[in-house]
């Protein structure tokens, strides 16, 4: 399973969603691959400790590396090229778009949801960095995304210190501590958040492969390939 983490938007946590998505499958025994697409390298430099449950390396390198891996998560480059964003939904049996309750973020998500539509791919918004004291945006987000008929998961990630310390100490937010080098409290409800997260993108990656047996969403034929393989 190929999933990429996309959006036009910095800070709007596509590394953060990354890694947890991808430590999530890791702790449910799946091989996973972390694929750091993007140019300013911050997965690699996330996990350059050696501190996640799983690899990550730059794109130049994932041919080789991601061969045995059952789910390949890229933190992908920000683009609005139309060959790039075409190549990269070729490459992807699914794609998240981590968005923030700002009504910039809840734009730029539209905008490529609409570029999205053109193909047979699966793809849903994510509401990150939700502020526990401000429910009610993200209520409003929500019904923002989906009056564009966006999917919208259902996990929120909640605002928390805990993520900014975990990426501080190159460890996923279940392993965050403060300051003082105490275990912080709400750390568990962001890396749960993340957990639900992944389990939804999974229940969507299989439902539309039920609905679409053509693996390509653009419609190229991978046949002739796939039977010099099998052969
Ligand atoms: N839920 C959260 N709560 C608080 N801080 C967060 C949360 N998610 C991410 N952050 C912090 O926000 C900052 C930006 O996150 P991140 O690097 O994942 O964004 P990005 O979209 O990958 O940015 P870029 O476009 O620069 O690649 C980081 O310092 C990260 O630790
Ligand atoms: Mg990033």
């Amino acid at each position: 399973m190929f999933i990429t983490v996309f959006g036009q938007k910095g800070g709007v946590a596509k590394t953060c969603s990354s890694v947890h998505i991808a430590a999530g499958w890791s702790q449910k025994q799946k091989r996973v691959i972390l694929v750091d697409a993007d140019r300013n390298r911050s997965a690699t430099a996330y996990g350059a400790r050696g501190l996640l449950p799983c690899p990550v390396v730059p794109i130049e390198a994932a041919a080789k590396a991601t061969r045995a891996a059952e789910i390949v998560v890229t933190d992908g480059q920000a683009s609005s090229n139309d060959e790039e964003l075409k190549n990269l939904v070729e490459g992807s049996d699914f794609i998240l778009l981590p968005t923030t309750t700002q009504s910039r973020s809840i734009e730029l998500t539209v905008e490529m949801s609409q570029m999205l539509n053109q193909y047979q791919i699966p793809y849903a918004a994510l509401l990150v960095k939700v502020d526990a004291r401000k429910e009610a945006s993200a209520d409003q987000a929500t019904e923002l995304l989906q009056g564009f008929d966006i999917t919208v998961l259902k996990a929120r990630i909640p605002l928390l210190s805990a993520f900014e310390q975990a990426e501080t100490e190159g460890v996923t937010v279940d392993r965050a501590i403060d300051k003082r080098g105490r275990a912080n409290p709400r750390r568990m409800t962001g890396w749960l958040a993340y957990c639900d997260a992944s389990q939804e993108i999974e229940d969507l990656v299989n439902d539309h492969r039920e609905q679409n047996p053509v693996e390509s969403p653009i419609g190229w034929d991978f046949t002739p390939l796939e039977h010099r393989l099998a052969a």
